[in-house]
This record gives C-alpha cells, structure tokens and sequence, in this order.
C-alpha cells in the first residue's frame, strides 16, 4: 500500500538509506517545508519500505510545473525488488491528475540507472554533492 506519509515518517528511511544511520536530526531535508509538498510511503506487512519526497519547485531552463524528488529511498533488505518503481510509478499518476508538466531530481551517480528505467534522462553534466559525492540532474517529462 502506498499514501501520504509526515515528514517525520521518512525520517527512519532516510537515516539507514541516505544518511549513513545519522541521527534524525540530520534527516531533514531544507525543502521539506515548503508549500505543496508531500511524502509518500511504501508499506509492506505493516512496515514502511520505501519512501520519497516530491515538492514543488521548477528546473532552470524548463518551465513551469515542475516537482522536484528528493529522498528517494528502499529499505536495504528490500531493494532491487520494485518497490523504489511502484512508488515513483504512483506518484508520476497522481502528478498527472493534477497537470504537474515533469519530475527532476539530484540523482547521485549510483542511482542514474533506476531513474533511467523509470524513464527520466540526464539533463545536466556530473557534478558533486560534497560529502555525498557525484550527481546528474534527471528529469522525466510527465504527459497530460
Ligand atoms: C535507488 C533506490 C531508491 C532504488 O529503489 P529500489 O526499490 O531498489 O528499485 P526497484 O527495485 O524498484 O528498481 C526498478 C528498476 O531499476 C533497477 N535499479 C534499481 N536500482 C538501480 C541502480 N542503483 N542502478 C541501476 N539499476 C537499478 C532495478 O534493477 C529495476 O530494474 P527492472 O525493472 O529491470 O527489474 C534504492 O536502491 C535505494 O534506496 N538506494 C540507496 C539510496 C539512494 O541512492 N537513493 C537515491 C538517491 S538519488
């Protein structure tokens, strides 16, 4: 089951997954305070697996109506099993009803293939998140 989950629910993902285990604290992200944002959450069995962030905020160079993903996350142990696409996937259908134009994210390096499979291009050149390490802008044009 998929839905809308609090800032706080991510913070437990975003720790193991993203964090290296950092304290909670440490897990909020600048953005998730901004108007129009929401957090949606994988549960399996009871246990939340999966999570990411989607705001609005647009790309340069891209117009209006852009969402941006941040915290894309799986629960280690569930990874590779196609729970980081269901959630994208639900999200990209919600987005559609309500005319967002497209989706882009931070995609750290390690990641560009899942975004790829889920349609998203390279719209940037590489660059580094200091601490994190190499990154590309990804974006995927929604169809309304
Ligand atoms: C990246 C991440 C969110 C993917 O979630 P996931 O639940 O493991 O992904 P899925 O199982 O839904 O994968 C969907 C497809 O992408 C592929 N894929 C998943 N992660 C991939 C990766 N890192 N590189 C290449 N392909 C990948 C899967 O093999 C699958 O392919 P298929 O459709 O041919 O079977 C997850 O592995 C994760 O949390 N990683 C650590 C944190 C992170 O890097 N987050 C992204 C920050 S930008």
């Amino acid at each position: 089951m998929i839905k809308v989950i609090t800032q706080q629910d991510t913070f437990p993902l975003r720790s193991v997954a993203l964090r290296n285990g950092a304290t909670y604290d440490k897990c909020i992200l600048p953005t998730d305070s901004v108007a129009g944002i929401f957090h949606l959450g994988l549960y399996l069995d009871g246990e939340l697996i999966c999570i990411g962030t989607f705001l609005p905020e647009d790309y340069p160079g891209k117009g209006e109506g852009g969402i941006r993903l941040r915290g894309m996350a799986t629960e280690p142990d569930f990874a590779g099993k196609g729970f980081g696409a269901q959630l994208v996937n639900f999200a990209v259908n919600k987005l559609q009803e309500e005319h967002a134009n497209y989706i882009w994210c931070n995609a750290r390096a390690a990641a560009v293939g899942f975004y790829k499979k889920l349609g998203f291009e390279i719209v940037s050149a590489e660059f580094d998140i200091p601490g994190i390490g190499a990154h590309f802008n990804m974006l995927l044009l929604l169809n309304n």
